[in-house]
């Protein structure tokens, strides 16, 4: 792969023209990248999204990006996360943990990390069973005939969003709503929508939890959200705004991420049928590394960005204090140094080395990859249940996005 020849000079990794080019060409961009030019400047530009994108050092290997995320006194997360410019009307909205560095990130993680450890995302698999049977057993009184169905719509997108609803309290009627604004909020290069339509996505939501949050400082249950109100933070409790940023965070995170990761597994699975034989034939044997597999292959959040509090050396070059680093997972988990034979899926490729679709650890390591791990499994095994024929039978149509790798449908069906 690295022997193609590629012109850097001619990529721009925030140009919407990368990332409207097949994945196989970017696979090869990375791959010139990590070989030829592993910490590279990229000057500002108006990128061919709706938001220009500020200049940038591109981090491409593994290991920079490994020892960048866990170094958060040097790389810190305070300034900025993002590539692109950030709106106000945008960025009123995102001032959340995932944007502030220790102590207050601390603060803000320790809030609701009881929701999710360990214990608590085993307690919530009877739950997603259930829920996942219902989802698939609609699917086959609809579509049990053969008919082609969006696969995003009728399933992927279904189990991630009830279970964050769930936990953050939402009752089932409103769940659709949240799925219809969050995926606004986090689309504004998408034309259909643009900075207008995301703002008023975020304003939605906003207005929604800070009535949820009110309703559950009077008379607080089992929820997230009543967890959150009742919370002090060094005696005080969460304003109105920081307890809609909270939830803003995990409504988007919890919903757009695991639902493309269970796209592109359906996809993968579809195109490697030797791989999908082996895992469904020994399905728990096979489900850890399988699942981690997909996130390798697809990692859902194609780059984070730290910004220097001081001058260091990455190999051999400068970045100054208050420059910005952009951490290139889908480069990293191809890391051919790494990772044996990275092009190919493999479902039974050993977790250690661990792949950084979630992050490549630190303190901002994603809170809910256990949880997005429990999704993944349940909704492949009650596949392998109850629709064991289940394909898609398209390409999927991606979403134009140098932030996520979203797929906005993908056809499939159950094959008679
Ligand atoms: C396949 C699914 C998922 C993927 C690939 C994913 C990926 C990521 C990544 C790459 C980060 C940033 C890590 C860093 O900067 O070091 C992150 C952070 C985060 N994720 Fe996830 N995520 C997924 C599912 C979820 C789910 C289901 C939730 C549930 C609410 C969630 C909540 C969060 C939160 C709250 C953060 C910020 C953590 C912090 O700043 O301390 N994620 N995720």
């Amino acid at each position: 792969m690295a022997d193609i020849a590629i012109d850097l000079d001619a990529e721009h990794l925030a140009d919407s023209a990368f990332w409207t080019a097949t994945p196989e060409h970017r696979a090869r961009v990375f791959a010139a990248l990590r070989n030829e030019d592993p910490v590279r400047w990229y000057p500002p530009r108006r990128s061919g999204f709706s938001r220009p994108c500020t200049e940038f050092w591109a981090l491409t290997r593994y290991e920079d990006i490994w020892n960048a995320s866990r170094t958060p006194s040097v790389y810190c997360s305070g300034v900025t996360i993002d590539i692109e410019e950030m709106p106000d009307e945008l960025g009123e909205f995102y001032p959340s943990m995932i944007n502030f560095d220790d102590p207050e990130h601390a603060r803000m993680r320790r809030l609701v990390a009881s929701g999710f450890t360990p214990r608590q995302i085993a307690s919530y698999e009877p739950g997603l069973r259930a829920i996942a049977a219902e989802i698939i057993d609609q699917v086959l009184d609809k579509f049990g005939d053969g008919t082609e169905f969006d696969f995003v719509a009728e399933i992927a997108s279904r189990l991630p969003l009830r279970a964050i609803c769930s936990m953050l309290g939402v009752p089932d009627a409103d769940h659709d709503l949240m799925l219809q604004w969050s995926n606004d909020a986090v689309s504004p290069d998408d034309p259909g929508v643009g900075i207008d339509g995301a703002a008023s996505g975020l304003r939605r939501i906003a207005d929604y939890a800070i009535e949820l949050g009110r309703e559950r400082l009077r008379q607080p249950t089992e929820d997230l959200t009543s967890v959150l109100m009742q919370a002090e933070v060094e005696g005080e409790r969460l304003t109105s705004k920081e307890f809609a940023n909270f939830f803003i965070l995990l409504l988007s995170a919890g919903n757009e991420t695991t639902r493309n990761a269970t796209t592109h597994g359906l996809r993968l699975l579809t195109r490697h049928p030797d791989q999908r034989t082996i895992w469904f034939e020994n399905f728990e044997d096979h489900a850890a590394t399988a699942v981690e597999e997909i996130v390798r292959c697809e990692p859902l959040i194609s780059n984070m960005c730290r910004v220097l509090t001081r001058d260091v050396e990455v190999r051999g070059v400068t970045i100054r204090e208050g420059e910005k680093v952009a951490l290139w997972y889908p480069s990293a988990n191809l890391d051919e140094t790494v990772f044996p034979d990275p092009e190919r899926f493999d479902v039974r490729r050993p977790v250690s080395p661990q792949q950084v679709g979630y992050g490549a650890g630190g303190p901002h390591f994603c809170l809910g990859a256990n949880l997005a791990r429990r999704e993944l499994v349940v909704i492949f095994d009650e596949i392998r249940r109850r629709t064991p024929q289940l394909v898609a039978t398209g390409e999927p149509e991606r979403v134009v996005s140098m932030a996520l790798n979203s797929v906005r449908s993908l056809t499939a069906s159950i094959k008679p």
